[in-house]
């Protein structure tokens, strides 16, 4: 949520900044704006895309060896010029961006208008700015003394840049609770939200902590608490290239990263799940074994597409491992004064590792003593970094905002800590451990075998482009699938769309049935498949429009259902991991077929790190 870049040393600082605001687009896109600092301080800033500050500033002068940048989902204050960042402080020396929210910003503007300061955006982000300055003139201080000062008194989530006139080739950076890593390279130094608009330059990087100021110049780092004590900068190698980030011929992220699943889950998987000789390698569980397979219960944590992997996860650890599971929304369970027992494993699933809700419900549940296991995607994240065990999703970054190949990953590194937690347990037997083993191992095939032609899904989104409502039904594993189904169409086609099991339908939402609602259902091949096909009953019944995700050889669903998409056979509790392709294409093509705009839909962000 929101994109912050910073840039300074011997290369001019715009392009840097504005590639990276590019990379760092999917994070916000209400509005873009960059501060250059080259002896007096140039701010531009624009509504809308990045795109449209890139031409805004055309013919403007742009020579500066230091700039800060940042891309905008807006928060307090509509998305508008005045509203974007930079802001600059009353004074016009010193810009700021910001990521996060001020949640007590308000006293303390009142504050600064009782003292005759006007303000002349809505958001929180200038009034932390003319904090900053009021104690830098009152003290006398440096910036970076009335920062510590004023950081003091804030209450929220911020990463923060600051150049100040005063202080030529320096950015003072400052977080908590939102991410920022520095790229450190040969007398220069670039900051971003994630390491994506850095990589081209360096692979050297430091991931700034929470309660952490940073002061950065060409030549120099140096990281400090907020009590002013100089911290050492861990340097780490990062292993990304610069591919991954790229579209590599697809039209859009969102399309690349449907098809780059079978290579995905195949990475996930590797190293890992070791067919032949039985065995499933994952340190994190390996090293937590004990706590893991004697957890009273199982809390699953996330929010979103992630929450979607947790509910099948509940089906799986239930099933396989015996654990009684409950799966929480991050927001709700952060606030509920949650019991918390010995003995209680919290699982925390999340794409960007960042997710605010997210990462404030573990730190609780850390404070009241119970085991944190990260399912993470983004390698260094925050909750990567706060939980006591964990396993990566492999996925890559994905920079499509609606969540596709990393909600595959999670489900894959989910089916392999069911499989071993129950196998060590007792709870789920050799022949059929080993049995779902290979059945896994098969999956990355399979799903290729979906991708491989797309021309159907392409051609019932076509036909259903118009619908103004959507059901999604599925039972068992696959309601979560219905589920995921719905939010995709949801996000990426803006039509209105709902999941539901599919025997609940009975229950209220069959009145919505009618000759003009389509209904899909998830009814491949498993155990509930004849309550399924009972249920694809009552909906043509009613006259309904049924569009079906279907095992191949299965003919007594496609002969009732009006269209049909269709997934290789797989056991039951991996099935979802192919029957949710098909729906990220459909949402896919309907986007598409309505011309919008699929890696950045309306007023979504990728990486949600506000409350
Ligand atoms: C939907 C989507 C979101 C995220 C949610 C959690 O396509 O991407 O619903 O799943 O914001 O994000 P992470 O997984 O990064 O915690």
């Amino acid at each position: 949520m929101c994109g912050i870049v910073g840039y300074t040393g011997h290369r001019q600082a715009y392009p840097v900044v504005l590639k990276g605001l590019k990379r760092l687009e999917y994070r916000g896109y209400d509005s873009s704006g960059v501060a250059l600092l080259n002896g007096d301080l140039k701010v531009y800033k624009k509504k809308g895309k990045v795109s449209e500050l890139e031409e805004a500033v055309i013919g403007q002068d742009l020579q500066a060896n230091t700039g800060i940048g940042h891309t905008r989902w807006a928060t307090h204050g509509e998305p508008s010029d005045r509203n974007a960042h930079p802001h600059q402080s009353a004074s016009g020396t010193i810009a700021m961006i910001h990521n996060g929210i001020i949640e007590n910003y308000a006293s303390i503007k009142h504050e600064l208008q009782n003292k005759g300061y006007v303000f002349k955006s809505d958001t929180d982000t200038e009034v932390l700015l003319n904090f900053i300055e009021d104690i830098k003139r009152n003290n006398n201080s440096s910036l970076e003394e009335a920062l510590r000062i004023a950081l003091r008194r804030i209450v929220g989530a911020y990463c923060i840049l600051l150049v100040d006139i005063d202080e030529p080739e320096t950015i003072i950076a400052a977080r908590k609770g939102s991410p920022l890593v520095i790229g450190i390279g040969k007398g220069e130094h670039f900051l971003a939200s994630d390491a994506s608009p850095i990589i081209e330059y360096t692979k050297e990087v430091v991931y700034v902590n929470d309660y952490e100021i940073a002061i950065i110049k060409p030549d120099e780092l140096v990281l400090k608490n907020l009590g002013n004590e100089k911290q050492t900068p861990f340097i780490q190698k990062l292993d990304l290239e610069l591919a991954a980030i790229e579209k590599g011929g697809y039209e859009h992220f969102m399309l690349k990263e449907i098809h780059e699943q079978p290579d995905t889950i195949y990475d996930c998987l590797r190293g890992r799940l070791l067919h032949e000789s039985g065995s499933i390698t994952m340190s994190g569980v390996d090293n937590h074994l004990e706590a893991l397979t004697s957890a009273n219960r199982m809390v699953l944590v996330a929010c979103g597409t992630s929450w979607h992997a947790a509910l099948l996860a509940e089906y799986m650890f239930e099933e396989l491992c015996r654990i009684p599971v409950e799966v929480e929304y991050a927001s709700e369970f952060r606030y509920r004064n949650p019991v918390i027992n010995r003995g209680d494993v919290i699982i925390a699933i999340s794409q960007s590792g960042e997710t605010a809700d997210t990462l404030v419900a573990l730190e609780n549940a850390r404070e009241k003593g119970a085991f944190i296991f990260g399912v993470v995607n983004a390698v260094g994240s925050s909750i990567a970094r706060m939980s006591h065990a964990g396993a990566y999703s492999h996925a890559g970054p994905e920079i499509g905002v609606a969540s596709t190949k990393a909600f595959t990953g999670q489900l894959a590194v989910l089916a392999m800590m069911a499989l071993k937690i129950g196998y060590a347990k007792g709870s789920l037997n050799e022949s059929r451990y080993l049995q779902l083993m290979k059945e896994l191992e098969a999956i990355p095939e399979k799903v290729r075998e979906i991708l491989q032609d797309t021309s159907n899904i392409r051609a019932i989104a076509e036909k259903y482009k118009d619908a103004s409502d959507f059901l999604y039904l599925g039972r068992g594993y696959n309601f979560p699938i219905a589920l995921e189904g719905a939010l995709k169409l949801k996000e990426i086609s803006y039509i209105h769309a709902e999941g539901y099991p599919a025997a609940e339908m009975k229950h209220g939402p069959i009145a919505l049935v009618d000759e003009t609602l389509p209904v899909v259902f998830v009814a491949t091949k498993d155990s509930y498949y004849e309550k399924i096909v009972s249920n694809v009953q009552e909906i043509k019944a009613r006259k309904g429009i049924v569009i079906a995700v279907a095992t191949e050889g299965d003919s007594v669903i496609p002969g009732m259902a009006d269209d049909v998409m269709y997934v290789p056979d797989a056991d039951e509790i991996l099935a979802p991991i192919l029957s949710v392709v098909p729906l990220q294409l459909l949402s896919y093509y309907i986007g598409i077929a309505k011309g919008l705009d699929v890696d950045k839909p309306r007023n979504l962000a990728k990486s949600v790190t506000v409350e």
